[in-house]
């Protein structure tokens, strides 16, 4: 199969990365990440979820519990060097029976995650001791072959060693997005995410071995209010948000109290609830983003 040229920037031989990175706890990062990256997949492109966090939770949405991953590798072995993306990545799944034998999962096509490990908290220290960690991501990158249309990164809650050694790599084609609530709180948080790239752009600047580029191309925001949910906060955020970052604002996700399954029954909502107001705005994001489904 041939691979559109957009998604391969530059002629270079990787996918798009959308980094899902702020540092707000609890901001929507791992549910916009997870959903994004299974509409995707479920109208055709084949895509990466890369779960950085050492709370598990894009890998539990993706079918892949702490008990699942006993034995399994993980991103850990992906950051000490010990093992190559295609041993790790894992194929996408979501639980329909009980038990961990494959029959109590479906698979998701197009999809496969790169599962954390609780250990991930220690990343930052790891890259501290051996300077040579710091190249973990470019190396993945610089050996790729596959035909995935994008990487999406799902990160902790804070900037460090680990988001950088990651953010360094992105080019302007390449997005940082952040994903926020409509919460005057995430919404101030977005500064600090804007310095902090500039600070990255700063360092790599003239380096010709990493693009040292990452762009903040596009804004995600959550629980926006509708007919029915109509906090005066979730407003004021979502005027603040348009009048400081009108241009790089995606279609609204609104609120939906459905949002929450997500964890509840460890499956993306796409899957589960396909028709739910958040499916149906992602599915609005990934159209607007030039992911169309090809066969509607
Ligand atoms: N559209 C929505 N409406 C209402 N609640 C939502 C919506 N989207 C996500 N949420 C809720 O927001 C909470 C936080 O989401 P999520 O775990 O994706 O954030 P996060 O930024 O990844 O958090 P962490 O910093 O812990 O990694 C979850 O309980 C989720 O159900
Ligand atoms: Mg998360």
């Amino acid at each position: 199969m041939s691979i559109n040229s957009r998604f391969r920037p530059k002629g270079r031989n990787w996918p798009l990365i959308w980094a899902f990175v702020v540092e707000c706890g609890g901001s929507t990062k791992t549910t916009s990440a997870t959903s994004m990256a299974v509409t995707a997949a479920l109208r055709g492109y084949p895509g990466v979820v890369y779960d950085l966090d050492s709370n598990l939770s894009s890998s539990l949405v993706l079918g892949y519990d702490e008990i699942a991953l006993k034995g399994k590798k993980t991103v850990l072995d992906l950051l000490l060097g010990k093992a190559t993306l295609d041993q790790v990545a894992l194929p996408a799944r979501y639980r329909i029976g009980d038990g961990y034998d494959d029959d109590a999962f479906a698979l998701i096509p197009n999809l496969r995650v790169v599962p954390s490990s609780p250990d991930m908290a220690g990343a930052d220290t790891a890259i501290a001791a051996d300077a040579d960690r710091n190249d973990w991501f470019a190396e993945i990158l610089h050996s790729y072959e596959g035909d995935d249309t994008v990487f999406y990164m799902d990160f902790p809650a804070s900037y460090g060693k680990l988001p950088y050694s990651v953010l360094r790599m992105l080019d302007e084609e390449d997005s940082v997005i952040p994903s926020i609530k409509a919460d005057p709180k995430d919404v101030k948080m977005v500064k600090r995410l804007i310095d902090e790239l500039e600070r990255v752009r700063d360092k790599n600047r003239g380096r010709r071995s990493v693009p040292g580029r990452p762009t903040l191309n596009h804004m995600l925001l959550t629980g926006t209010p509708t007919a029915s949910y109509t906090e005066a906060a979730a407003r004021r955020a979502t005027e603040l948000a348009e009048a400081l970052y009108a241009s790089v604002l995606l279609p609204y996700i609104r609120y939906s109290a459905d949002a929450k399954k997500l964890y509840e029954d460890e499956a993306p909502l796409q899957v589960i609830l396909p028709n739910s107001v958040p499916s149906v705005d992602y599915r609005k994001v990934m159209t607007h983003l030039g992911f169309p489904d090809l066969a509607a």
